[in-house]
């Protein structure tokens, strides 16, 4: 494998401040989760970064009593063995910290299970690390991985924190995009992306926001990228159960790709717990090592008593993993025939609990100050519940700069059926007040926006 390279100069200027700091559409979202105001105590290279806008779209829904469509949190509990298993680990007094790699029962079950669906072998003790979640895992993995003035290739749109954990490691984003409407990857980009400075391909497959499941082609393309060019490669594989289409393949399972690859995943999406934060990276020892040694500084271990249930739930039946993509497949088909009857432009995701959808024509047009076909969705989103009550998050929020996604929402279908029904129906409710503006009011205070107890998160 490569040799590090000596660190370099930082590619930025004298103030070290990234230029593609600002996202697209940045004046229309909360100025907090755009990240545009400079913030005074705020390191240079961290400039641009605001609170997610996840979070803050969440507590708007809050505050609206909106339906909360927006951030990726299933509205019911994971399966009872599972959470039982976590009850009786606190009553044992499993509630210290547990070892530094974490539990060893987690980490046999985890190689346990890549062995189980994907044929990899991984070795528990040197090849396996426990983090807090998978964000962890990425963001310990490029501090770990990256040298000052690094490039990284990320495939764009991205999830928030992977250019958050490029901006901590002074490394810098090279982005590949995915085309609409079947977002397909760019594959002449992806070649184009590459250079000198590139260390790592941070690869998101099944992929959030899109739901595509990147396939063979796509795959290979990356492998023969990293081997041709010595990259390392860090997969994020947090969806890798709620498949609705296509198959699940892990790059570290394409040639040459083993040696170099830091697979990630987590228990979040999978057991429906996402706040028990339990990830974890797998790959040569080597590389794992080296993510551990970042990783126990960042948080040294965590979630002690969730160690023991989540290596429960990864041992669960192959009917509970298939029951869970089953189940979310329902509620994906049914937002989804929702939202095209009223005439957003949507292709149903391969996988995951979000789909992307274009704003229908009568969004775009006919409101007075906005230009007809400007597909504004910034603005749509922040509009939305303060008009009928239903959160989504905008695209701009996982890019930079994509003119062509300026006009794309993502909804989150990991909710209860009920609960989908509703935001549709608020949905339909919104063509009239669309053509005869109201008083908008996108921030509204606490209780202006329709009340929906218990559906605001
Ligand atoms: C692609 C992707 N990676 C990672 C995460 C977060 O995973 P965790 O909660 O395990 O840190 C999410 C959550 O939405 C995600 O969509």
């Amino acid at each position: 494998m490569r040799e590090r390279l000596p660190a370099p100069a930082p590619a930025e200027g004298a103030s070290g401040q990234r230029d593609e700091a600002a996202p697209a559409a940045a004046g229309d979202l909360p100025p907090s989760a755009t990240g545009t105001r400079r913030s005074p105590y705020l390191a240079s290279r961290l400039q641009g970064l605001g609170t997610t806008i996840f979070a803050e779209m969440s507590a708007l829904a809050a505050a609206t009593g909106s339906v909360n469509l927006g951030q990726g949190f299933p509205d019911t509990d994971g399966p009872e063995a599972v959470s039982e298993a976590a009850v009786r680990a606190i009553r044992e007094g499993r509630n210290q910290y547990p070892p530094g790699g974490g539990e060893p029962e987690l980490r046999r079950a985890v190689a346990e299970h890549r062995m189980r669906f994907y044929g990899q072998s991984f070795d528990p003790g040197t090849e396996v690390l426990v983090t807090a979640g998978a964000t962890e895992a990425v963001t310990a993995s490029i501090l770990a991985l990256c040298e000052t003035g690094d490039e990284v290739v990320l495939l764009e749109p991205f999830y928030d924190s992977y250019p958050a954990a490029v901006a901590l490691a002074g490394a810098r984003p090279r982005l590949v995009p995915f085309r609409p409407p079947r977002w397909q990857l760019d594959l002449d980009a992806l070649g184009d992306a590459v250079n000198p400075r590139t260390r790592v391909v941070v690869v998101n497959s099944p992929h959030n926001p899109t739901g595509r499941v990147l396939d063979r082609t796509e795959l290979s393309a990356i492998a023969e990228l990293c081997v041709r060019h010595d990259l390392l490669a860090i997969t994020d594989e947090v969806y890798e159960h709620l498949v609705h289409e296509g198959q699940h393949l892990p790059l570290a399972s394409f040639p040459g790709m083993a040696e170099r690859t830091l697979t990630i995943s987590s228990a979040g999406k999978t057991f429906s717990f996402t706040g028990w934060k339990v990830g974890w990276a797998c790959g040569p020892a080597p590389l794992v090592a080296a993510v551990r040694t970042v990783a126990q500084y960042l948080t040294y271990v965590n979630a002690a008593p969730f160690q023991p249930a989540v290596a429960a739930g990864l041992g669960l039946p192959g009917s509970f993993f298939a029951g869970v993509a089953a189940s979310l497949r329902e509620r994906r088909d049914r937002l989804c025939s929702g939202l095209e009857a009223e005439g957003f432009a949507l292709v149903p995701p391969q996988a995951g609990y979000f789909v992307l959808a274009g704003l229908p024509g009568w969004a775009e047009a006919g409101e007075p100050g906005r230009p007809g076909g400007s597909g504004d969705a910034a603005r749509f989103c922040r509009e939305l519940p303060g008009r009928v009550g239903v959160v989504a998050i905008p695209a701009s929020a996982f890019c930079e700069r994509r003119a062509d996604l300026a006009g794309f929402v993502r909804f989150a279908f990991c909710k209860r059926p009920e609960v989908l029904d509703l935001a549709l129906e608020r949905l339909a409710g919104l063509r009239a007040p669309l053509a005869a503006p109201g008083p908008t009011s996108p921030m509204a205070p606490s209780g202006s926006g329709p009340s929906t107890p218990g559906l605001a998160s």
